[in-house]
């Protein structure tokens, strides 16, 4: 036996820039928009990443239309049973639980783009999906929401028939945006609100290149609330980002939320 220390997967603390620190003690409400890479280290595969094996020579943006449901409903269906598949097998991360804690503390509104349920399940409650969600099932026709079975491959095929709609017996689809559909009315809506009326918006693991979502930090910026960017990557909101933190979701967002337990302790 090896007489080494056991290690664990805890990241390391490591120390909050003092000008964030500042802005997240002060914070009395956050919102935080967030995109792929807040989910990236629970690895959900991104749009693009989720692309293999049988699905590697679909291009997405043929797959992901309304268009391409009412063609090949069974083509599309298959892909999207497979991605419900890959949500089975991952979980929230430090990032995702740090918000949820972080959110015990002061009103923490989430507009989020992913189409995963992570925020749900560790436990913020304040949650708008922008771009919907994998999980709310509707009929492709007459738009009801579809609360019956549904058959989750565990080994990828290439066609599917989808489930039926139990009224209308329609084609049921994800109830998620298409490219060339509006986003949901009152999730942006939400988003709209929470950038003008925090004292705190984070922007995480997002792009910014996805329109309107990508418009919520500026929408933030021009009301003067002050805005954190956290992301490994510059991104084009980066200039007008108030602070940026170059670090991951499962980083940074611990040793925020940890600033709070800090000074309970004080
Ligand atoms: N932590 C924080 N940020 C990360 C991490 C991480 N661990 N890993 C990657 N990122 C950053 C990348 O640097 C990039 O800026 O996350 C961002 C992901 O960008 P996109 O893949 O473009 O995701 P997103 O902005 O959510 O895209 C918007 O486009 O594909 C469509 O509908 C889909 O909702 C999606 C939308």
């Amino acid at each position: 036996m090896s007489s080494e220390p056991a290690t664990t997967d805890l990241p390391e603390p490591i120390e909050v820039p003092e000008p964030i620190a500042e802005l997240v003690r002060s914070a009395s409400t956050v919102g935080v928009l967030t995109g792929a890479g807040m989910s990236a280290e629970s690895g959900v595969p991104t749009f693009r990443d989720a692309q293999t094996g049988l699905w590697a020579r679909y291009d997405p943006m043929t797959l992901a239309t309304p268009e391409a449901f009412a063609e090949q409903p069974d083509l599309v269906w298959a892909w999207y049973a497979w991605r419900l598949r890959l949500m089975q097998e991952v979980a929230p991360n430090a990032g995702h639980l740090a918000l949820a804690r972080w959110g015990r503390r002061v009103p923490v509104g989430i507009a989020t783009q992913n189409v995963d349920d992570l925020h749900e399940r560790a436990g913020s409650i304040d949650v708008a999906h922008l771009h919907g969600t994998l999980f709310d099932l509707r009929c492709f026709d007459c738009g009801r929401p579809y609360h019956g079975t549904v058959e989750i491959p565990t080994e990828q095929v290439e066609r599917l028939e989808p489930p039926h709609c139990q009224v209308c017996f329609g084609p049921v689809r994800p109830g998620i945006v298409w490219f060339g559909e509006m986003l949901p009315a009152e999730a942006f809506e939400r988003a709209q609100a929470l950038a003008v009326g925090v004292d705190l918006l984070l922007v995480v693991g997002t792009s910014g290149l996805v329109q309107p979502a990508a418009g919520i930090p500026l929408l933030a910026k021009t009301s003067g609330v002050p805005t954190i960017e956290l992301n490994p990557d510059e991104t084009p909101f980066s200039d007008h980002a108030d602070q940026v933190w170059r670090t991951t979701a499962a980083v940074g967002l611990p040793a925020m939320a940890a600033l709070l337990d800090d000074d309970d302790r004080d």
